[in-house]
């Protein structure tokens, strides 16, 4: 652990490639997702959590004083912090009993429809604590850190009740207060109709509108409401009435979209004019034209795809030709992605979908920073920003996305302070 006083001032030198991602002042868009803007031989000069230059090791050098923490990056490759714009890391047990289950032929469908799936972790997070939630979230909130993320949005979803909702909220925001990882709080209580309504639907549906919603808003407990919008989860009209009126009580939106089957989520999504579409598996050309035209922001989770055992991969090269602002998230949850690896994710992203390192890195950075509204603050490494940034121990950017399955950061910074490493 660091002992820098808050005060003093941070250099961070002797970086091989200072991945910055310094560009225009919104989400990077076309070939614009190729474009790093790469320092060589960089380095960073941090004060009070800010960065206040970024420029060569040289430049930097010169503004040392006696008062600076020097740290030397030994030749190795600097970036952002990862923002991961898509998990659900608050939940009680695990799935690995369905896990295996499907290892032996038993699909993700077929479970949730006997009950299982997402209602058996609703089952074990509504009997869980505040406090419980709490510390298995911490379990997860470091597995994030020393991967190199430093903010996620967090959804809601396993309490599906006005209680479990609100406590699995009150749980995201005190990890929020007590972990070093930032979260974006996310409503997202329409994420299945939970089994004591399977037959009155339209009753959960009016307890969302009527009752928790207004909650949320009330004691501000998050920023933006999510859908799970599928044929046999939530229709695109009960979608388009929850985030309707989501949006009334100031929430920003977004979808679950066209994940399982092509539900016309992302016509949904262009029509309502959310934040971000996301999933986007079974999206077609008409579905990428509409997003494009309302400006809606995909974003892609490959994690999924892959730990549902399909090979049917959001088409991301015809989403980035046509111009959207492509986000890439792990979806990390205990059903069908559970992995908080962001560089897992870039594996994914060049193998399966045709994304160069560059365009993942851009995708899970800065592009995701915009989709969560802190485009602003966060996503690059540039004078103002907030100094969250990563060490990885390479000297090449793009072996973040090659060699797979192995942790790359060596140092972890958020807010100029060393959280890992
Ligand atoms: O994004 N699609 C819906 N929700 C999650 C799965 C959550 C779960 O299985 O617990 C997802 O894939
Ligand atoms: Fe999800």
């Amino acid at each position: 652990m660091s002992s820098e006083k808050e005060s003093k001032a941070l250099a961070v030198i002797n970086c091989a490639q200072l991945v910055t991602l310094a560009g225009p002042a919104r989400a990077r868009v076309g070939p614009e997702l190729r474009e790093l803007a790469i320092v060589a031989h960089g380095g960073l000069f941090v004060r009070d959590g800010l960065i206040e230059r970024v420029g060569t090791t040289d430049e930097i050098e010169e503004l040392v004083d006696g008062e600076t923490t020097v740290v030397d990056a030994g030749g190795r490759v600097v970036l952002p912090g990862f923002v991961d714009a898509h998990t659900h890391p608050v939940f009680a047990g695990t799935r690995v009993d369905e896990f295996e289950e499907r290892s032996q032929g038993a699909t993700y469908q077929e479970i949730a429809a006997r009950g299982g799936g997402i209602q058996s972790t609703v089952n074990r997070t509504r009997a869980a604590t505040l406090d419980e939630l709490v510390a298995t979230g911490r379990r997860y909130a470091e597995w994030f850190l020393r991967g190199g993320t430093t903010t996620v949005e967090a959804k809601s979803g396993y309490g599906l009740s006005v209680e479990d909702e609100i406590k699995m909220l009150r749980a995201i925001r005190r990890l929020g207060e007590e972990t070093a990882l930032r979260y974006v709080p996310t409503f997202l209580g329409a994420h299945s109709v939970p089994l004591e309504y399977r037959a009155r639907r339209d009753d959960y549906v009016a307890l969302l509108i009527d009752e928790i919603l207004p909650r949320v808003a009330q004691e501000k407990l998050a920023e933006f409401c999510d859908v799970f919008c599928e044929e046999k989860v939530f229709t695109t009209d009960e979608s388009w009435k929850i985030l309707s009126v989501a949006r009334c009580h100031g929430l920003g939106l977004r979808m679950h979209a066209d994940q399982l089957s092509l539900s016309g989520g992302a016509k949904l999504a262009a029509e309502l004019g959310t934040v971000t579409a996301d999933h986007l598996e079974h999206t077609d050309a008409e579905g990428i034209a509409a997003l494009k035209a309302a400006g809606v922001q995909p974003v892609l989770l490959p994690g999924s795809v892959y730990a549902l055992g399909s090979s049917r991969y959001p088409a991301a090269r015809d989403m980035i030709d046509a111009g959207l602002a492509v986000v890439l998230a792990t979806d990390f949850n205990p059903g069908s992605s559970p992995t908080p690896s962001m560089a897992m994710i870039l594996s994914l992203a060049s193998t399966h979908m045709r994304m160069t390192p560059a365009e993942s890195i851009t995708a899970a950075t800065i592009n995701a920073a915009y989709s969560l509204n802190r485009g602003a603050q966060l996503g690059s490494l540039e004078r103002g920003k907030i100094a969250d940034f990563v060490i990885h121990d390479s000297d090449d950017y793009r072996e973040l996305a090659y060699f797979f399955g192995i942790e790359h950061p060596w140092h972890v910074y958020v807010q100029g302070k060393l959280k890992h490493g």
